[in-house]
């Protein structure tokens, strides 16, 4: 660390080297007025120092080392819990290129909207420089960003999230370029105050600049909204970086999966948040399946661009997974619970009194007495009589991926792994099958960019609503949806013309539930068998039945080795109501009327193609 503050050079040590980063830091002390400034160098010693300096300061709680050692837990400020979308926004020159799914004020407007909140807005703090790579050192696929940040706790996440640090600095050279991520909780601290456990401002502010590809965030330390290489540049930035150069940053997982003869896929899958992305991504292949093997390359966020040879190869940008606690446990997901052993950052679980953590979900029955995640205390009782919860529904844990048992060895490679699949996949209750493949491209574009999905914790707001999450992309896509759409039609036709096999597509559902409201699909490690069919598919030695809508498994189709689940549920899980489609496609139709500028025609087209055969 240093701390040595000078105007002219910002107190910047000598491996930094980038005077345009120098001149951006001083110029944004002089703005927010820190304390002091510290460029951090992204090592085990620093973090520790960090964490020692909250847990004095009540931000956070060492958890006991015999239990979980090394791992922490933050409490959150109980309205700073979440990603705030209605607090986003994209700030394009020109409203159309926002589009009708995000919020929009002109730049201009906005900056000095900024500029008033950030006036002087670190004062008693320290401001953080949190150099980081998204995507393996010097990648050609990687981008570099730059985080300012009075949060310790958000550098902390950050060290475990991306490659953070000194030898960012190297790859950044003397003229490299970074996007600037600028941070603060929105709350100065005075001499005479005593500093709060969790910082944040009532008012909140998640801005991107997608023209000068530039971050703004106020208010919130939580998350999607603070950990400013996530969401706001791997996927809001970044999609705006990929549609100028013609590449893709998707809200996806990337996993491989190997069979017993050693033939290994990678595929892709987008959920929207807090729908098994992070789940998925570490499956354990149920009975039956003895020598699969699913490994992980990344949880959340892939980038995606075409090789030498055509073919689309895919990176994870991040280092780390920031993923949802509740519903977590050894039977489910056991890579997980394994990844969460030790060196973790718990935020809004709920302590036991041994001084280890615990979530709904994470055992049959809870503990007799625990520390709730707003710090009181819950016993089952109490949880019984209040309906409160011991842990926030979306508490999280963050981890570095190489905590991960089942970490693809290519994780880290540059050039990243070749994609033979994507999939898509919502939260719906009814409606939609457990498995549909599409016959083409233009089909799959079309099931994606329809996708509805019922909302969940990850975001302030009601829970459980069904709405339209394109590509689950609808909080995450920095310019215009339906532009979106159009990039993904001329990938397809560009991937065509070079002649390489195009991935197939599919859409899924693990979540169909029966008249009580619980999963029939016993989802998790059993979500091989439908991987199983995809990839059986790609060999074309799998059938399936035609539908409206692309093709779908018979049970016979499947491999039901070492199940027991019943034909009679997977008629249910599988069945396609024609009233419920009906209404579905007017859905579809509410959502291109929204869309309808820019709308590409080819899925105008289809969806009266659809409405055709649903008629027939
Ligand atoms: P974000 O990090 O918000 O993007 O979420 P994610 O897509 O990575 O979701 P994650 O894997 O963390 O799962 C979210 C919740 O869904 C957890 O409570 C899981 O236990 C649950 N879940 C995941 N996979 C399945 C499944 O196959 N079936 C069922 N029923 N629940 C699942
Ligand atoms: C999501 O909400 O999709 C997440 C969590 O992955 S956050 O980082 O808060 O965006
Ligand atoms: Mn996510």
């Amino acid at each position: 660390m240093n701390a040595v503050l000078s105007p002219s050079s910002a107190g910047a040590p000598a491996w930094v080297k980038n005077p345009k980063l120098v001149a951006w830091v001083a110029e944004m002390a002089a703005l927010t007025q820190p304390a002091k400034i510290v460029w951090c160098d992204g090592s085990a010693q620093e973090s520790e120092a960090l964490c020692e300096a909250m847990i004095e300061r009540g931000t956070l709680k060492r958890l006991n080392p015999l239990l979980r050692p090394n791992s922490f837990l933050a409490l959150s400020d109980p309205s700073d819990v979440a990603r705030v979308e209605d607090r986003t926004f994209i700030c394009s020159e020109k409203r159309e290129d926002a589009g009708p799914t995000n919020n929009w004020v002109a730049p201009g407007e906005m900056r000095a909207t900024l500029k008033g909140l950030f006036d002087g807005v670190m004062r008693g703090r320290t401001l953080y420089v949190v150099a980081f790579s998204m995507g393996p050192l010097g990648s050609p696929i990687a981008h570099i960003g730059v985080e300012l940040t009075d949060s310790p706790y958000v550098v902390v996440n950050m060290r475990l999230m991306t490659r953070m640090g000194r030898a960012v600095y190297n790859v950044l050279g003397e003229s490299g370029a970074f996007v600037p991520c600028m941070h603060t909780v929105g709350k100065p601290l005075r001499a005479q105050d005593a500093d709060v456990a969790w910082p944040c401002n009532p008012t909140k502010y998640i801005v991107q600049f997608p023209e000068t590809r530039e971050i703004w965030s106020f208010g919130s330390g939580y998350g999607g909204n603070a950990l400013l290489g996530k969401k706001c540049f791997a996927l809001r930035i970044a999609s705006v970086m990929g549609r100028d150069e013609g590449w893709l940053a998707e809200h996806m997982l990337i996993l491989g999966v190997e069979n017993p003869q050693g033939e290994k896929h990678y595929v892709a899958a987008a959920f929207p948040s807090a729908c098994g992305k992070t789940n998925f991504a570490m499956l354990i292949p149920p009975a039956g399946f003895e020598g699969w093997k699913v490994t992980t390359i990344g949880d959340d966020i892939a980038w995606i661009k075409a090789g030498t040879d055509g073919r689309l190869r895919a990176i994870n940008p991040e280092a780390g997974y920031f993923g949802v606690a509740p519903g977590t446990n050894v039977a489910t997901n056991p890579n997980c619970m394994a990844s969460l052993a030790r060196d973790t950052l718990f935020t809004n679980v709920a302590l036991t009194d041994e001084g280890d953590v615990w979530w709904e979900g994470m055992t049959d029955a809870p503990p007799a007495h625990l520390i709730d995640w707003q710090g009181q205390d819950w016993t089952p009782e109490i949880g019984k009589a209040t309906g409160k919860k011991a842990a926030h529904p979306n508490a999280r844990f963050t981890v570095s991926a190489i905590n991960n048992p089942v970490l693809d060895a290519d994780w880290d490679n540059p050039a990243g792994v070749p994609i033979s699949a994507f999939i898509f996949g919502g939260r719906r209750s009814s409606t939609v099958p457990l498995v549909t493949e599409a016959r083409d491209w233009v089909e799959g574009v079309y099931m994606a960019a329809t996708m509805g999905s019922e909302t969940t914790a990850a975001a302030a707001g009601e829970q459980g609503v069904v709405r339209r999450d394109p590509f689950a992309m609808l909080p995450f896509c920095g310019y215009n949806m339906s532009d979106y759409f159009a990039h993904w039609l001329t990938l397809g036709r560009q991937l065509e013309k070079s002649g390489v096999a195009l991935p197939r597509i599919f859409c899924v559902n693990w979540f169909r539930t029966d008249a009580q409201g619980r999963f029939l699909w016993p989802g998790f490690g059993e979500n091989m068998r439908v991987l199983k069919w995809m990839l059986d598919r790609l060999a074309g030695t799998a059938n399936g039945v035609e539908h409206l809508l692309g093709t779908t498994p018979r049970f016979e189709d499947l491999d039901w080795q070492g199940s027991s689940f019943s034909r009679e549920k997977f008629e249910r899980i599988t069945s396609i109501d024609l009233a419920a489609w009906r209404f579905e496609l007017g859905l579809h139709g509410e959502l291109f009327d929204k869309l309808s500028y820019h709308l590409p025609e080819e899925l105008a087209a289809f969806k009266a193609t659809l409405e055709q055969r649903i008629a027939a």
